[in-house]
């Protein structure tokens, strides 16, 4: 069997939502101490919803994917759905990783609750105004 699905392959080779929001209303960085590899979220947010997403990952080929996929179950969704996504669901989405590659997922989840978080804290700085 192979090591990758076709899907991780897909979104490895094309990854969806690549590049920066220059006026994101969220911007979430993780990295992972151990591999090196950092991802950054930026989030466009109207009326709770998620506008738009986008991504830059400096990391393996299972980052990108992770993020790529990530992104794609996120945009036009609302916030708390948004941050319900786990690493599990980004995962199952891209069929499978291998379990050594689990923590590449992981990052996804992280950088988008680091991106939805940096948004609260922006708003509520905003109503402290
Ligand atoms: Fe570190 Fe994939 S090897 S994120």
């Amino acid at each position: 069997m192979a090591l990758y699905s076709e899907k991780v392959m897909d979104h490895f080779r094309n990854p969806r939502n690549v590049g920066v929001i220059e006026d994101a209303d969220g911007i979430g960085q993780v990295g992972n101490a151990k591999c090196g590899d950092i991802m950054k979220m930026y989030l466009k947010i109207e009326n709770d919803i998620v506008e738009d997403v986008k991504f830059e990952t400096f990391g393996c080929g299972s980052a990108i994917a992770s993020s790529s996929m990530a992104t794609e179950m996120i945009k036009g969704k609302p916030l708390s759905e948004a941050m319900q996504l786990t690493n599990k669901a980004v995962a199952e989405a891209l069929d499978g990783l291998p379990d050594y590659k689990m923590h590449c997922s992981v990052l996804a989840e992280e950088a988008i609750r680091s991106a939805i978080d940096d948004y609260y804290k922006k708003q509520e700085a905003k109503k402290d105004e």
